[in-house]
């Protein structure tokens, strides 16, 4: 949980759909354990998402939600301070995203980039369904459940939070307009008390009049602050700072995760697609092996051939790996002919071992405890819907879907 004292929460998801690799421990999931000490955050396993893409391939599923959930365990995502949860375990996600559905217009959906682009890039499946359209949209349900105002996410899913943002907008504007907001609005400035009543008063009039966003900045701040303020009426003073009407669905922001400088076997970027990985649960053996028959500078035929580290994949993992002393060794002994392509990849292999290590003894010892696991996640999964259904329950009532 946040222990730093800010308001602000996390959520990210990952597809199970498959082995996790380095590339996913150095890019993603470094990450979420670097998060997690930072902000309250919520991770999930993005399984309907999964099926958007793998509907004809179920069993993938299956198989790699256990083990995805034991390896970001053994990675070190401690669920001590972070919730971590199955999507599909919790149904309100799918409540959100039809509810949603009714008010997003289609071109918003057909527009997202990644929608043409996977249906190309994927022509083996056929991603012409009403389910993989809807897949930002579905995303948009993930992150506005648990009112996240923080998304870690690479580049390319950028455009989805982009999207969350405009639904949000649009969803308070049709549903946040109560009537009588504007007195509703005075009334709970005044029950701010006199001093910071004026303040949001100043601080909405330097936006409004001056679009100084900052002053919105701090509005924020100040409403979070204040203790005696119901969540309604703090919610109607978001909104009216704005001069829209209440808001409800909170907009998030994305947190662009660097992108992971871990090479794959090749020197392309890691990924399952270019079949250049190594997975976190990899045999020490195989690991061993295949750092040994990796290509190296293609030039360098023979031993007594001098090499180019700048266009050897192996030098990429020494980016990665070594310290300032071994890379001097590696350019000093490539240019000169001083080492062998084997020698010089040892401190590599040693170091990706001695990574491994800790992570495949730790996903070991949850393999063999899965009722540990299953606990985590059900606890998690508690823990998020408490708050999607709060959520939910205050989108049913604006909507006007309460019918007792
Ligand atoms: N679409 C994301 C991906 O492919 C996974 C995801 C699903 C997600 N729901 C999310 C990420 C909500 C962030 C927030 O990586
Ligand atoms: Fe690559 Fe190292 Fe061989 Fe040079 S010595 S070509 S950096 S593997």
């Amino acid at each position: 949980m946040s222990s730093l004292g800010n308001n602000s929460r996390v959520l990210s998801g990952m597809r199970p759909t498959g082995r996790l690799h380095l590339g996913h421990y150095h890019g993603v999931l470094k990450n979420w354990i670097k998060l997690q000490h930072e902000f309250e955050c919520f991770f999930f396993v993005a399984d309907w998402h999964a099926l958007t893409t793998h509907y004809e391939e179920s069993h993938i599923i299956a198989e790699s939600v256990w083990d995805m959930v034991i390896d970001w365990l053994a990675a070190g995502v401690n669920p001590g301070s972070a919730q971590l949860f199955i999507q599909s375990h919790v149904p309100e996600h799918a409540e959100l995203h039809l509810l949603l559905s009714m008010v997003t217009p289609l071109g918003w959906l057909e527009r997202v980039p990644s929608y043409k682009d996977q249906q190309e890039r994927l022509r083996e499946r056929d991603l012409a369904t009403y389910g993989f359209l809807g897949y930002p949209l579905l995303q948009s349900a993930d992150i506005l459940i648990y009112a996240a105002d923080k998304v870690p996410v690479g580049e390319d899913q950028v455009a989805h939070v982009e999207l969350t943002r405009e639904v949000a907008r649009r969803f308070n504007h049709i549903y946040g307009r109560e009537p009588g907001f504007e007195e509703a609005a005075e009334a709970a400035v005044k029950k701010m008390g006199k001093k910071n009543a004026r303040l949001y008063k100043d601080l909405r009039r330097r936006y409004q009049e001056q679009g100084e966003h900052e002053a919105v900045q701090v509005a924020h701040a100040l409403l979070q602050e204040q203790q005696n303020l119901a969540i309604n009426d703090r919610e109607r003073l978001l909104g009216y700072l704005e001069g829209s009407g209440r808001i409800i669905l909170t907009e998030p922001e994305a947190l662009l995760t660097p992108a992971s400088k871990m090479p794959g076997l090749d020197g392309q970027k890691m990924s399952k697609s270019y079949n250049n990985t190594i997975t976190l649960r990899e045999d020490p053996q195989e690991v061993a092996q295949k750092l040994r028959t990796m290509p190296t500078d293609p030039a360098r035929v023979r031993r007594t051939d001098p090499g180019n580290p700048d266009v050897c994949p192996v030098w990429q993992l020494h980016e990665v790996y070594s310290d300032d002393a071994v890379k001097g060794w590696v350019r000093e002994g490539c240019t000169s002919a001083g080492i062998g392509c084997l020698e010089c990849k040892q401190p590599v292999i040693d170091s990706m071992l001695a990574e491994l290590a800790p992570i495949q003894e730790r996903a070991g010892e949850l393999q063999g405890d899965p009722g540990r696991v299953r606990a985590i996640i059900n606890e998690g999964s508690e823990a998020a819907r408490d708050v999607a259904r709060k959520t939910l329950e205050e989108v049913r009532q604006v909507m006007g879907l309460e019918y007792t």
